[in-house]
């Protein structure tokens, strides 16, 4: 068995901030799995970052309005805050804009050049003439060819999950404009995946068909079965690491072929501010490497990755690529467009000190095998009747029984059999599970070991027995002692925060599962226990009702009201806003003009000036009709002439359903002209 575990969790794209569906999907079973081999004395590198190129950051950039850097800038530290906030572990965090990182995946992309692994290949890609771009990957949406998915990327079909390429979309449309792109020639360089063929059915279908997870190895499998193509590994965009060859201005990294990379860029950074050898993590037999992902990027890490990595010759392969399923929220998919999500500094926040139970709730509903839902009664049950009710009421019997009849020490005793057992057994399976990736299980069983507790105090009666005989009330309180310092350090992989609280009031330190295995008394006699406040609380109702308002609301907001209303327009910034002057003002004289149907000459008070505007209204009222009306008018509007006659300005109207004008005015008489709105 190797002594180094190089880990690594799905770099997380920085145009939005972590929410449960990452967090049950990707970190927190990788940071389990992390913290228990530390704990397993294994050499442990735990490594993550943004990931700050591609396709998803432009496309919020151009959405919010700011550059791609802004984005990056603004969510790194967003997604950042929220790993730390909820304890995963990682030794670094870093980012694919970092120097490092450039230069990292530059060099890696000129071994291979270098060693012929690329072939040259100019190709017709899709351009959008009105945005003056190419459009690869998710730029262009289009049917999928395999299985009709009227939405699937240019580099992927969300729905099959297959790969793709933009010439394989049917009825493929620019994301840009919303136009038909059209065929224009570059150059790009291509990985021939199909060359490495062999290489993955041997070194996966053959050799892991036991041990990766039927998910993982199904998937896999079937893309080898219908065989692999050439696979372009940079893009003609502007946003992204540069193509370290001469003439390839305007051309960069794939960010799949980047960001993997970053892992391994992370792990030099990580391993030079350590005194570490990152090779010894990537590149010794010593060191087994694991993927922790959601099942969108099984190709990329089964299939891509360890092809570049073949193709440079330098690195070993994955040992295994833990891949989850999806998590929904109560029953809907979790989209980040559309707001249907619980967010990680959201929860944080609302629920301070209470990241274990986070921790906890997502993990025993963790989708290992299949997509899983979340609820937030689910939630609230799992902290009631599972963390207050069994684990924190086990705690709470040792601690104060022990503090009220024992003046907070260790009670004399000796640990029965079947206790010695159910401790050993604990232990065991958990350990157990956990080497295989089975999070669920892992929890169950130490939930097992909880319940035992409980039973034993249960079965026991302390707060009888201590009444004619508290030699025999020490002497179960010494076993609870020991269970509940057992659970005590079975804890720390799952919930954290709980075990250093627990070490806290046990004066105990976080021991090596090894050692945890080898002593059967975990606490001796005289030990002292604190005095502590209950470990888990209640959560009401009316906190729970709360969340699934918001998530009410989001629903809400997400039903377009008005189905003939227009969409929204490209969004303004404050500053735009504010060189809009809008006033109230009276009409004080109206008239028609001549030969013109539409159209009323009105003056106007603005309370500034009196001026005239021609206005589109005579449809809809009469001259006599609107003279005395107080209005809105738009009074830095550059003058027109209107037939020969000049408009300074214009009224704020609105259309009834009967097609007719209406006045926006103010709802209350009161109020001078000229006053400015905003
Ligand atoms: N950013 C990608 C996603 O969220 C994952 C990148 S993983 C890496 O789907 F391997 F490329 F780093
Ligand atoms: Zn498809």
């Amino acid at each position: 068995m190797s002594n180094r575990k190089m880990i690594t969790a799905a770099l997380p794209y920085a145009n939005g901030p972590v929410h449960i569906g990452h967090l049950a999907g990707v970190y927190i079973p990788a940071d389990v799995y992390a913290r228990f081999q530390r704990r397993s004395g294994k050499d442990v590198a735990f490594i993550c970052g943004s990931d700050e190129h591609g396709i998803p950051i432009t496309i919020r950039a151009k959405k919010e309005g700011v550059t791609p850097q802004d984005i990056v800038d603004k969510y790194h530290e967003v997604i950042k805050k929220s790993f730390s906030d909820l304890g995963i572990s990682f030794d670094e965090y870093s980012r694919t804009t970092s120097v490092n990182h450039r230069k990292t995946s530059q060099d890696f992309f000129k071994v291979l050049y270098e060693k012929g692994k690329f072939t040259e290949e100019m190709s017709e890609q899709y351009f959008d003439e009105q945005a003056n771009e190419f459009l690869a990957d998710r730029y262009i949406v289009g049917t999928c060819p395999n299985c009709g998915n009227e939405n699937a990327y240019g580099d992927q079909c969300e729905k099959c999950g297959s790969t793709l390429s933009p010439s394989e979309l049917i009825n493929p449309k620019s994301m840009l404009s919303g136009n038909v792109p059209i065929l224009k020639e570059t150059k790009n360089w291509y990985l021939p995946l199909n060359e490495y063929e062999d290489f993955l059915n041997k070194w996966i279908i053959e050799g892991h068909k036991d041990d990766w997870k039927p998910n993982v190895y199904g998937q896999v499998k079937s893309w080898l079965t219908d065989g692999l193509k050439p696979r372009a590994m940079t893009r003609d965009l502007n946003w992204g690491v540069p193509v370290p060859l001469p003439n390839a201005e305007g051309k960069v990294l794939y960010v799949w072929f980047d960001a993997p990379i970053g892992y391994i860029s992370f792990t030099k950074e990580w391993a030079e501010k350590n005194g570490k050898d990152w090779k010894d993590y990537w590149q010794s037999e010593n060191s087994d490497l694991v993927h922790f992902i959601g099942k969108d990027n099984i190709v990329f890490h089964c299939i891509i990755f360890p092809a570049m990595m073949k193709a440079h010759g330098d690195y070993k392969m994955p040992k295994n690529v833990p891949a989850f399923e999806f998590l929904n929220l109560e029953n809907d998919k979790i989209s980040t467009s559309r707001n249907w999500a619980v967010w990680a500094h959201e929860y944080v926040e609302e629920f301070p000190g209470q990241q274990d139970v986070l921790r906890y709730a997502l993990l025993s509903s963790a989708p290992e095998t299949k997509d899983n839902n979340f609820t937030w009664k689910d939630f609230q049950t799992k902290n009631n009747s599972e963390l207050v009710n069994k684990f924190g009421n086990f705690i709470n019997r040792v601690i104060s029984f022990t503090n009220k009849n024992f003046e907070g020490k260790v009670p004399n005793g000796t640990l029965d059999e079947e206790s010695k057992t159910a401790i050993k057994t604990g232990i065991e399976k958990v350990s157990y599970h956990l080497e295989k990736y089975e999070f669920r299980n892992a929890l169950n069983s130490f939930m097992e070991l909880v319940d035992y507790g409980n039973l034993y105090l249960q079965n026991a009666e302390p707060w009888k027995t201590i009444k004619n005989d508290p030699n025999e009330a020490g002497q179960s309180m010494f076993v609870g002692a020991q269970i509940a310092a057992v659970v005590a350090q079975l804890c720390e992989p799952f919930m954290p925060f709980t075990a250093e609280k627990l070490f806290g009031y046990f004066n105990i330190e976080k021991k090596n599962w090894e050692e945890l295995q080898n002593s059967e008394i975990q606490i001796e006699t005289g030990h002292k226990i604190e005095e502590a406040p209950l470990l888990f609380t209640k959560i009401e109702d009316n906190v729970i009702e709360a969340q699934i308002q918001k998530l009410e609301n989001t629903k809400q907001s997400n039903k377009k009201t008005n189905s003939n209303a227009n969409p929204m327009k490209e969004e303004i910034q404050f500053d735009d806003f504010t060189k809009i002057d809008l006033r109230t003002a009276t009409i004080i004289e109206a008239e028609k003009v001549e030969k013109a149907d539409k159209l009323l000459k009105l003056t106007v008070d603005t309370g500034v000036d009196v001026r005239t505007v021609v206005s589109g209204i005579a449809e809809s009222f009469t001259a006599e009709e609107v003279i005395g009306k107080q209005v809105m008018i738009l009074l830095n509007l550059a003058p027109r002439k209107i037939r020969g006659i000049e408009s300074q300005g214009m009224l704020l109207l609105t259309t009834k359903p009967d097609g007719k004008l209406s006045f926006v005015t103010p709802d209350d008489s009161n109020v001078e002209n000229g006053i400015e709105i905003g």
